[in-house]
């Protein structure tokens, strides 16, 4: 248990901002930050960050919260894992009880993968530094290839004995299990026989966007073909190779800087590019390219430059890439090394201003790239050349985005002397399908639309219940003004006027509970119940409280309820009136409160109605009459005090 007090030191350090920035690339607007949501899949950038809230929202998914919620969504983390996460990144020391066996049993599975990868990584660095076998074999290998320490160090590399269980015994010594070391792949074998998997290989740590490392890649270093060039961690609870890139975490800032990402193949490829200071540089790791990891990129930039080998396999592999990242709305550029070169080769090779020239000169549109590079397969055959044309075409229709569509079309059409409109209408042709299939349409009806349109949304309006938004109303200002206090004029018993200050949660929760009125969506009858307890211990939580709720449905709403009623687009002027609102808050909170018995009523009213058409009985139809009528008057006195006349 992290105790009550760490929470709040934790929640106070971790700058939205800042948490937030390390992940998602963030610009001023106003008071604000906004980014590419990395939620879900946008083009323009709908996430909002307010420092001074202390919470980011999504405006196109709708996700919500504070730094820590937005750790649990990020990394997939659980409540303490995430302030743990926080804890440990400013500095703030949780000193936890003794952890009890079954504590330790219970101790998060994610932690511990994280926590022997961390100790495996120091181990092989540590090896390879100090071990004779290290330093001859390891770190000798990685000089030869032209590493110096500072890259060596700053990704962390190692070696592995060439022994059969070095590393199992340090393991098993420092208290980490057998099972543990089986799922995490660095054990090969089974509890009975376990050997060291990664032996006499130098270890690259694969890390993930905070600099955890959630995998090893090992490369085999003798010459013995019908061994694997490299063994890979599996995947685990935290390593989905789909959706990394390794290198990330050190290149995350340059690529948001420089406003473009440089994509390349290979391990050794991404330490020579970093070590020659062009940082920008990921690696899909000899996986073929993914979107999750293309989604990854984007939230640091649209544009991604391909370098890849001369030889044919790289070319085509290369190719194969390019019409995901048109499809994620991503402009693409494709560098071509020269024959028998690859990134780490080519940058070892050659001074750092001819690498930056030869990629700044060698960088092709993919329309131009693909172009010259199928018709050079096609050469002058007729057939062929039709195919090569409707391939471009297609991967022209994968842009989302009409203008570079036109754009790239008018390119093809010069480049392969076709005439523009011929283009166009066998891109249409491809739009319309795409779009029947997207709104399942049967082909019979041949629908044209010149755009592919978003799939329309209900609006949420539409399904809500009766009353949701006067009940929302209520419960944001008791979490945001709850524990404020509000003049109230009143009459004593001789009636006289008083008047006396209450909190706005004394007021509201003392009012409805006097009226035996209950909100009827769950969520905030939950908070309800919090302020109902609360105002009997007389600690009356503030909004910080609801927004790092432990409960989801709650942090969420709080953080939403923040940023309403007030334009949302638009949060400095709501900094002004909220200003406002503090101002006259007596008077919100009692025409709130007001609007929500109006609402009761009117429901009930209705009721009373239907009844009414129904019953035949004249007994019960006055009876039923004499209660419309209390419930009439009282509606107009409600009204009346809301100062609305009532023109009926
Ligand atoms: N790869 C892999 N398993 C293999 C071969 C390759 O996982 N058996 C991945 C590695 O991530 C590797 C990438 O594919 O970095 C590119 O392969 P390759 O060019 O062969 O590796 P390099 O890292 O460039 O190795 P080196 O330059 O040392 O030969
Ligand atoms: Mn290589």
């Amino acid at each position: 248990m992290i105790p009550r007090d760490t929470i709040m030191n934790i929640i106070d350090a971790a700058r939205i901002e800042e948490v937030v920035g390390e992940f998602v690339s963030l610009k001023k607007r106003g008071a604000n930050l906004i980014g590419v949501c990395p939620f879900h899949k946008e083009k323009t950038p709908s996430f909002i960050v307010s420092p001074a809230k202390g919470i980011f929202k999504c405006f196109g998914c709708g996700k919500a919260g504070d730094s820590v919620r937005f750790i649990m969504e990020h990394e997939h983390y659980s409540y303490p894992e995430a302030l743990r996460f926080l804890a440990q990144k400013y500095g703030i020391i949780i000193e936890e009880k003794e952890q009890s066996p079954e504590e330790i049993v219970a101790q998060n599975e994610r932690e511990r993968m994280f926590n022997i990868n961390s100790f495996a990584q120091q181990y092989f660095s540590d090896t390879m530094k100090n071990h004779d076998e290290g330093l001859a074999i390891g770190l000798s290998y990685f000089r030869e290839r032209g590493f110096r320490d500072a890259i060596i160090n700053k990704f962390q590399l190692g070696y592995c004995l060439n022994q059969r269980d070095a590393f199992i015994q340090h393991a098993l010594k420092n208290g980490y299990s057998k099972e543990l070391l089986l799922k995490i792949g660095l054990a090969s074998g089974n509890e009975e026989r376990m050997y060291d998997k990664y032996q006499g290989r130098v270890i690259f740590p694969i890390h993930n966007l905070t600099g955890k490392v959630i995998g090893f890649g090992a490369r085999f270093l003798g010459s013995d073909k019908t061994k694997a060039k490299y063994l890979n961690s599996p995947e685990s609870e935290i390593y989905n190779k789909s959706q990394t890139l390794y290198g990330i975490y050190f290149a995350k800032n340059e690529i948001s800087r420089l406003d473009n990402c440089i994509l390349v193949e290979g391990y050794a490829d991404v330490l020579s590019m970093h070590q020659a200071g062009i940082e920008n540089t990921v690696a899909s790791s000899g996986t073929s390219l993914t979107t999750e990891q293309i989604r990854m990129i984007s939230r640091y930039t649209k544009n991604v430059t391909m370098l890849y080998d001369g030889d044919n396999a790289g070319i085509h592999a290369a190719l194969r890439g390019t019409d995901m990242i048109l499809e994620e709305g991503m402009n693409v550029r494709i560098v071509v090394l020269p024959p028998d070169e690859d990134p780490d080769s080519f940058v070892q090779k050659n001074p750092i201003e001819e690498v930056r020239a030869y990629i700044d000169n060698n960088a092709t549109d993919f329309i131009s790239f693909k172009t010259k590079l199928l018709l050079k397969d096609a050469a002058n055959d007729p057939i062929k050349r039709a195919e090569v044309l409707k391939d471009i075409v297609k991967s022209i229709s994968l842009i989302p985005d009409a203008i570079y569509r036109a754009s790239y079309v008018r390119e093809c059409s010069r480049l392969m002397e076709v005439p523009e409109q011929s283009l166009t209408n066998e891109l249409n042709k491809l739009l319309r399908a795409k779009f029947r299939k997207n709104n399942n349409i049967e082909p019979e009806q041949d629908i044209v639309h010149e755009e592919i349109k978003s799939e329309p949304q209900t609006p949420v309006e539409d399904v809500l219940p009766l009353g949701y938004y006067q009940e929302r109303e209520l419960v944001r200002l008791l979490m945001m003004y709850g524990n404020k206090d509000i003049t109230i004029d009143d009459v004593d018993e001789n009636g006289n006027p008083v008047l006396y200050k209450i909190s706005v949660a004394s007021f509201i929760i003392d009012d409805l509970k006097n009226d035996d009125l209950l909100f009827k969506n769950e969520i905030h009858n939950i908070i309800f119940n919090i302020f109902d307890k609360a105002l009997d211990e007389d600690d009356i939580p503030d909004e910080h409280y609801f927004v790092s709720h432990e409960d989801t449905r709650i942090a969420e709403l709080a953080a939403n309820l923040l940023s309403t009623p007030y334009k949302l687009d638009n949060w400095s002027e709501k900094e002004i009136n909220v200003k406002v609102e503090e101002d006259v808050l007596q008077k919100s909170v009692v025409t709130s409160l007001l609007r929500f018995k109006d609402m009761i009523i009117d429901d009930k009213r209705n009721d009373l109605i239907k009844e009414l058409m129904e019953t035949h009985d004249v007994d019960d139809q006055m009876i039923l009459l004499a209660k419309k009528k209390r419930l009439d008057d009282l509606r107009i006195k409600i009204n009346r005090e809301l100062g609305i006349v009532i023109a009926k």
